[in-house]
């Protein structure tokens, strides 16, 4: 949908002039995969894919929520604070607001209507998107004065209180924070990051969705998140660390014999040399060497199958077609994983066919068709020119 669309959707919709139009971009992590919460380092870039959200004050001191993607409404009543009610989609802005509430800041009534053209929860940070959206959109229209990285924060502490996932900081400040054509070295402990040129040549980074919806992801992510911090436990009777990437695989090849449970020693394993390899990728992508950042996106995929196990058949279904495609370089499963998406560098003029090759093999292994789209890197959230006068 343009934007025009949407302003006049709202005008249907509520009767009324909007007033402001705002957006927020969807990501992909290259590499660095649930390491966030391990205080290691990632590398997510924003995509062009997002959330918009259309807005016009009200003086009925009322919160109105519409959205395009879902038949569900509501009409809330400003109040000092908010909690979670059911799944619906709106919890994830409400969760922004009464955030924002905590912190002290004033709001009044706003009639919203929100439209997203992401995958749902597909992996590319639909919820981050929607909630870094909502953080912005009201700091502009409340002039808040809050910063995108502490919008970023903010949204962390949406996931982590409010709904309930012990997420890392990754994609809200990927969204929060995105550049056209760049990816984003980021520090998780100290929110310390750099911009690192994506050049890909004559390559494209495709996404590729898998289809598979993802089932107790919730629960399977939050028992990872325990996991690590088991494991960090018993390190630490023996290794000075605040988080398992402070450990080098060389440390934790000569203390691993401490750790006597083997699915916790294999989920530790996956997050130190994940974190070395984020090192690696980014020596790689500086001086140019595509070839050896797509051999780390193969090794990362292998890692988090096997030791970290949060990919699956689909997953896998696709890496391994990638494997053999002469014109991909590298290929692994983004985000939590469970299902959701994968990406691969592949070469621009072959593209047509990669898509139409990876669907065949895909369909026949799994049952359905994948769905593939080239990428480009776009920019963090923001406000988006108003096309009708009002
Ligand atoms: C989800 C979480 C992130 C991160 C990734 C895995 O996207 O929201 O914080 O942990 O999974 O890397």
């Amino acid at each position: 949908m343009t934007n025009v669309e949407l302003e006049k959707e709202f005008h249907k919709r509520f009767n009324r002039e909007p007033e402001r139009i705002f957006f927020c971009p969807g990501r992909v992590n290259l590499i660095g995969e649930h390491i966030d919460y391990n205080g290691g380092q990632v590398m997510p870039c924003a995509i062009t894919s997002g959330t918009w959200l259309v807005l016009a004050h009200n003086a009925d001191s009322v919160l109105r929520f519409e959205c395009i993607n879902f038949p569900e409404n509501a009409s809330i009543r400003l109040q000092s604070s908010y909690s979670k009610t059911g799944k619906e989609w709106f919890n994830y802005p409400l969760g922004m607001i009464d955030q924002l509430l905590q912190e002290g800041h004033a709001i009044s009534g706003l009639d919203m209507l929100f439209y997203g053209n992401l995958p749902i929860g597909a992996g590319l940070s639909s919820s981050a998107s929607i909630e870094v959206l909502t953080g912005f959109a009201f700091s502009e229209v409340f002039r808040l004065g809050i910063t995108p990285k502490e919008i970023a924060l903010l949204g962390k502490k949406v996931e982590n209180e409010f709904i309930g996932v012990n997420s890392g900081i990754m994609d809200q400040f990927a969204v929060a924070m995105g550049k056209k054509d760049k990816a984003i070295l980021l520090n998780c402990d100290t929110l310390e990051y750099e911009y690192i040129p994506f050049e890909i040549g004559e390559y494209v980074l495709a996404i590729i969705n898998s289809n598979k919806q993802r089932t107790l992801a919730e629960s399977r992510y939050n028992e990872r998140f325990a996991e690590c911090g088991a494991a960090l436990k018993i390190l630490r009777q023996e290794i000075e660390a605040d988080f398992l990437c402070d450990i080098t695989p060389e440390e934790f090849n000569s203390k691993k014999y401490l750790i006597s449970d083997p699915v916790l020693q294999k989920r530790a394993l996956h997050v130190v040399t994940e974190n070395e390899r984020v090192k690696q990728a980014t020596i790689a992508l500086k001086g140019g060497d595509l070839k050896q950042f797509g051999a780390l996106m193969y090794a990362s995929h292998q890692s988090l199958k096997e030791l970290y196990e949060v990919s699956g058949k689909e997953l896998d279904a696709i890496v391994d077609f990638c494997k053999t495609y002469p014109g991909c370089i590298g290929a692994r499963m983004t985000g939590a994983g469970f299902g959701g998406c994968a990406i691969a560098l592949i070469k621009k003029d072959g593209f047509k066919d990669f898509e139409a090759k990876l669907t065949e093999y895909y369909s026949g292994k799994v049952g359905y068709a994948p769905q593939v789209f080239a990428s480009a890197i776009g920019g963090g959230v923001r406000e988006e020119p108003f096309l009708k006068p009002h």
